[in-house]
């Protein structure tokens, strides 16, 4: 039985090379999109391997999307080993003096909240040994405070906490969850200049889910494996 994947953010950057790293290590794969019929590179692929690729729509900042996702979902399987939270967004050039409230609200929405919600409505098909990566960023850590991006770090920092909170009630049923920084990354988000390659970073993550044990649980880790400052 092929290991059960479902992500969040897969047409575009990191999601987009989790699923195609996922595909050549054999994976059953979910992949979650805003707009899926719109998603080109996501559409071909999931032509070309059918019985391996299911997209799904699906939008984490509204909780009935969230939901009609996940029952999509166990329309077709019964557990997930794998459940990545990746989807998120980065509003720039923000300052106290023109910091914006409802940005502010539509950046937790989507990189805090929605990954809470997700796991919420997903819940039933995580069972002992599943894992819960949701992806965060070093501009998350109150311990390196690497820039003074308001609504980006502090989701992160929020999603970091929940996170933890959410790896200790889930323990006792031997699910794990942890946050990773998937490094930084040449997409629209990490820009040109990043140094790591979205398969790279893939990778990085996906060999990081299959080695995950119960006592990592909590922790936040790199997208190398290694423990990250929090
Ligand atoms: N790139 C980096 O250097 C870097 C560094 C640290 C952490 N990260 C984190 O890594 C994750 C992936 O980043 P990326 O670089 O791949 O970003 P990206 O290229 O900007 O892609 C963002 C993805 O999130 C999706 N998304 C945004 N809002 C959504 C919503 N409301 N519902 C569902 N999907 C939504 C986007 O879908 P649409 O196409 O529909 O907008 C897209 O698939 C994010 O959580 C990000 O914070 C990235």
């Amino acid at each position: 039985m092929p290991s059960q994947l479902f992500l969040t953010g897969a047409n575009r950057g990191i999601g987009l090379a989790i699923v195609q790293e996922a595909l050549t290590r054999g994976y059953r794969i979910f992949a979650g999109a805003r707009r899926p019929h719109q998603a080109r590179e996501l559409q071909a692929l999931a032509q070309s391997r059918p019985d391996q690729l299911t997209l799904i729509p699906i939008d984490v900042s509204d909780d009935d999307s969230i939901q009609a996702a996940a029952d999509q979902v166990r329309a077709h399987a019964d557990r997930l080993d794998v459940l990545i939270n990746n989807a998120g967004v980065f509003p720039r050039g923000e300052r106290l003096d023109n910091l914006d409230s409802q940005t502010m609200l539509r950046t937790y929405r989507v990189n805090s909240i929605g990954p809470m919600i997700v796991t919420q409505r997903f819940h039933p098909l995580l069972q002992a040994g599943s894992k819960v990566l949701n992806i965060t960023s070093q501009l998350g850590s109150i311990t390196l405070h690497m820039s003074n991006h308001y609504s980006y770090n502090s989701s992160k920092a929020a999603l970091n906490m929940l996170t933890r909170i959410l790896a200790s009630e889930l323990r006792p049923e031997g699910v794990i969850a942890v946050v990773a920084h998937p490094g930084w990354v040449q997409t629209d988000m990490g820009g040109p200049a990043a140094p790591i390659s979205p398969a790279a970073s893939a990778r990085g993550i996906l060999n990081l889910a299959e080695r995950l044990t119960p006592a990592d649980s909590g922790e936040f880790f790199t997208w190398e494996g290694k423990k990250h400052p929090w």
